[in-house]
């Protein structure tokens, strides 16, 4: 069955309601209310579905399911088509993991596509710069690794001919789509950073400038949402990576104009060559498995502190019993003292464990992990403070900043059992503003999440400083959930910088602990603790279930919590497998989108 409609009236809201009176928490029945707006209910389909931040992307991976592609064919197209349509978020210049479940083997394998530092890079590269300097540069460019791994999933998990996935990409280019608003909307508000139209630091590149603008000095208003958008270099790209593979992109002339577009930087710049390029490997890492109440959570390791985070806090709530109700406080309070020490390891330890030594089984070790739980109480616990995890790492300081903001998430399952999670990102929104001239795609600046700090006052290094050929820490966590059996359960996946880690933890949560489905999973309000403050989301008509966030607000605060109440971006693309069929959730905080059969 293919269930279309997205708006229904919320079956989350009498699930949570009744939630709330069956087990009688005053409390919780003082934070849920009523449905006034109805808001998204999820798809279900039969055998293959689709969900992406896009719905031509969404589109593009469907056709090529339905034409008997594999979860790695769609993705790959509906790369190429994110790369044109949602430019702010992700594309060719940017960088990417994917985790795949194999329907035959029962298999999971990890790709790392993350971007790396040029070999000229030294730990001082960003010392001095404010975050706003150093993203806006070439300096922050890493070396793409998006190509390479549509290239590697394809060749290790695809069916149909490469050439063929790139025909809806190749479409949108030539034929021309239109501008989202959003995508309108975020180039406003970054043109508004600027002095005059003349005088720019964002959009600087004249190539951008001129694409997503009106371009003039006297107007330099985004186009409008809904214009008509052609881009017939990033056709001409993508003719090169079809007829030439990943080779085309790494070596040759899109090469040499990479590396123009980053040496030849306006404002700052950087120091990639084509050696840089010419070198750029995929690397299959092992997966990071956890286990949660039974079910086996696997996602991406270093250079990800994703899959560490998120098994962290998910081990850390095992301990506990999270009731009924997501939003009830006392489920709100775990669910952020998990978030404060998951976060307080991540900060010390992860970085690309090619360079430095990650206890990445002893932070999920359960005794660890149990010890970690103890440190719980009724009370907020304020900031927490590193463990001591088993097993051996590099002396390291904890990295302070972080400085994050255009991924995209992709979840596929296809018609042989196959599933797919794959997050991938240029960084912030643009990358670092900078379109190839001639590739008609935008580069990264991955860069910046690279500790900006080499080491702390006491000249201990940071796990997660720059160092020539190192990949960046992230937080994308791309996560795949199977049963005991093995059987696939769950694919989820979000954008958010290092809200990333809470939006993923929160999405398996909800459906294992809530039993709510994957729409009702997304629809409900983010709640996040970095080891800072407790972030509430506001509540979205017909987006997000209502709730009174000033109630829980006010809960949290007399445990002690700090609190801010912040609007969220996520973007989760979940699927689940069910007895009914494969049952999809979008984010409508983006412009989510659900296809399949
Ligand atoms: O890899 C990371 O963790 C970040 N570069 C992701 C940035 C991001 O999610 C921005 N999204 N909204």
């Amino acid at each position: 069955m293919r269930v279309r409609s997205r708006r229904g009236l919320g079956a989350l809201t009498v699930a949570v309601a009744l939630a709330a009176t069956a087990a009688a928490p005053v409390a919780a029945q003082q934070q849920t209310v009523p449905e006034a707006v109805p808001v998204p209910e999820a798809v279900t389909t039969a055998q293959e579905m689709v969900v992406t931040a896009n719905p031509l992307a969404t589109r593009a991976g469907e056709q090529v399911l339905r034409n008997g592609g594999t979860a790695a064919d769609a993705a790959v197209a509906a790369q190429t088509v994110l790369g044109l349509v949602e430019p702010q978020s992700s594309g060719l210049g940017g960088g990417a993991f994917v985790v795949w479940h194999d329907g035959a083997s029962g298999e999971i394998t990890t790709y790392d596509g993350r971007e790396k530092a040029p070999l000229a890079a030294t730990e001082d590269r960003f010392a001095g710069l404010s975050f706003t300097d150093a993203w806006q540069s070439g300096l922050s460019a890493g070396v793409p690794g998006t190509p390479a791994l549509m290239e590697e999933i394809h060749t290790r998990h695809g069916a149909l001919p490469w050439q063929r996935l790139f025909a809806p990409g190749l479409r949108l280019a030539l034929g021309g789509y239109e501008m989202t608003d959003r995508t309108a909307a975020l180039v406003d508000s970054y043109l508004a950073n600027n002095d005059s139209c003349s005088d720019r630091l964002f959009f600087r590149d004249p190539v951008a400038f001129e694409y997503y603008t009106n371009g003039s000095e006297t107007d330099c208003a985004a186009k409008p949402g809904g214009t008509r958008m052609r881009n017939p270099d990033y056709a001409d790209t993508l003719k090169t990576l079809r007829d030439e593979g990943a080779e085309g992109f790494y070596t040759g002339q899109l090469a040499e104009a990479v590396v123009e577009a980053v040496q030849g930087d306006p404002h700052l710049p950087g120091d990639m060559t084509l050696e840089d390029l010419a070198d750029y490997e995929v690397a299959e890492r092992s997966p990071v498995c956890s286990d949660y109440r039974g079910h086996e959570v696997c996602g991406m390791g270093p250079p990800s502190s994703g899959a560490l985070a998120v098994g962290q806090m998910l081990g850390i709530l095992e301990h506990f019993d999270l009731g009924d109700d997501p939003l009830d406080p006392d489920a709100v309070h775990l669910f952020a003292q998990a978030g404060r020490l998951a976060f307080a390891d991540r900060n010390l330890y992860v970085g690309d464990a090619d360079f430095v030594t990650v206890p990445a089984e002893g932070m999920l070790d359960p005794d660890y992990l149990a010890e970690r739980a103890g440190l719980i109480t009724d009370e907020d616990m304020g900031t927490a403070e590193p463990g001591i995890p088993p097993g051996e790492f590099d002396p390291t300081a904890p990295q302070t900043e972080s400085n994050e903001s255009g991924t995209s998430h992709v979840s596929v399952v296809d018609r042989y059992g196959n599933a797919l999670s794959m997050t991938t990102t240029v960084e912030s929104g643009f990358g670092n503003g900078v379109m190839v001239d001639g590739g008609g795609f935008l580069l990264n600046n991955e860069l910046t999440d690279f500790s900006f700090a080499a080491a702390d006052a006491e000249g201990t290094p940071i796990a997660n400083r720059v160092q020539p050929g190192k990949r960046p820490r992230s937080s994308m966590s791309p996560t795949i959930v199977r049963d005991a059996e093995g059987s696939l359960e769950l694919v989820t996946g979000s954008p958010g910088g290092s809200r990333i880690i809470g939006y993923t933890a929160q999405s398996i949560v909800n459906v294992i602990d809530f039993g709510l489905d994957p729409q009702q999973a997304i629809n409900v309000p983010h709640v996040q603790n970095n080891n800072g403050s407790t972030a509430l989301e506001p509540p979205i008509p017909g987006v997000t279930l209502d709730y009174d966030v000033a109630a829980l607000r006010a809960a949290l605060e007399a445990r002690g919590h700090p609190v801010t109440v912040t609007e969220q971006a996520s973007g989760l693309s979940v699927i689940q497998v069910t007895s009914e069929g494969l049952v999809g959730g979008a984010d409508y905080r983006r412009d989510g989108s659900i296809g399949g059969r």
